[in-house]
């Protein structure tokens, strides 16, 4: 399963593991791009085992009616990739009222792990793959007022680091499954992210994309995270252009990871076990 599959770095993903074989499950929000997507990877390679499904990460209520159907049609889930991410550089809101950035990257990627996770611990050897971004490492989080910040930068790379904190939480909570999660780091990429339309962006699209990758490439370290055997990936860690990137300090404040999961199981109503 790949959330945000329909284009950038999600569909270069699905494309990859649809043409080894998988049976790939396309998540995006619009049912219409999802299903050219599909079309796309199936005129490729005949035989693209792809399945569409419709979850808007920016709504708890999609993102519950997604995972219902998913649990109701399928009792397996061998890999998942969150990939799904905006860079909201204008103040917009989720449907549920959270700023967008932290809302998608974070709460919606979390919400959708959790609502599938009876079918990830029911699979063996299953794997979670947040793609996370090391502007994650220079995250601040307000802890209290987490979801309701700025938008921009400061919400991306926050949002960033609340996925890379989780990343780890997660890990911990399934140390006795042989479920391995993992952040990934997949590298700057030249990918529809980066189109918003504020005057900053105008100056500052330029500059990110001077160096910027293929979404092909950069999505390589997700697809190696995802089918590395075992003993290559170790759960909890972090992954940039196909090895391990040491997490810095501000990744490792134990204390304030604590303190946001505590914040993300009261307002997402889910967390350990459910
Ligand atoms: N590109 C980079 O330089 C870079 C660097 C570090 C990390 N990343 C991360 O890589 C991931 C993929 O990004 P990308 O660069 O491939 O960007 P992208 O081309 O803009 O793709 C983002 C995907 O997420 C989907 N999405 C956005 N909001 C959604 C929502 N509310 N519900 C469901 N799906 C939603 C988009 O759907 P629509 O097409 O409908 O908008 C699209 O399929 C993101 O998590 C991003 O933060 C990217």
């Amino acid at each position: 399963m790949v959330t945000g599959a329909n284009t950038g770095i999600g569909f270069e993903t699905a494309k990859e593991l649809a043409k080894k074989g998988f049976n790939v499950i396309m998540v995006c929000r619009s049912m219409e791009k999802g299903k050219d997507s599909a079309r796309i990877i199936e005129s490729e390679f005949s035989g693209a085992m792809v399945h569409v499904m419709k979850a808007d990460l920016a709504s708890f209520a999609s993102i519950k009616t997604f995972s219902s159907d998913y649990l109701k049609m399928y009792d397996r889930l061998d890999l998942l990739v969150n990939n799904a991410g905006v860079f909201s550089d204008t103040h917009q809101k989720t449907e549920d009222g959270f700023e967008m950035t932290m809302g998608v990257n974070y709460l919606g990627n979390y919400l959708i792990t959790q609502l599938l996770r009876p079918v990830i611990l029911k699979t063996e050897k299953a794997r979670v793959i947040n793609i996370a971004s090391k502007a994650g490492f220079h995250g601040k989080i307000n802890l209290t007022n987490p979801f309701h910040g700025p938008s921009g930068f400061k919400a991306y790379s926050a949002s960033k680091l609340a996925l890379i904190w989780w990343t780890i939480h997660l890990a911990k909570e399934l140390k006795d499954t042989d479920v391995k999660v993992v952040a990934v780091s997949p590298g700057r990429g030249a990918t529809n992210i980066w189109k918003g339309k504020s005057f900053m962006m105008k100056i500052v699209r330029p500059i990110m994309l001077r160096k910027a990758m293929s979404a092909a490439k950069c999505s390589q370290t997700g697809l190696y995270t995802s089918l590395a055997e075992d003993n290559k990936i170790s759960s909890g860690s972090m992954y940039e252009n196909l090895t391990l990137l040491p997490y810095n300090k501000r990744c490792l404040d134990y204390e304030s990871q604590q303190a946001l999961m505590k914040l993300t199981r009261e307002i997402t109503g889910v967390g350990i076990g459910t």
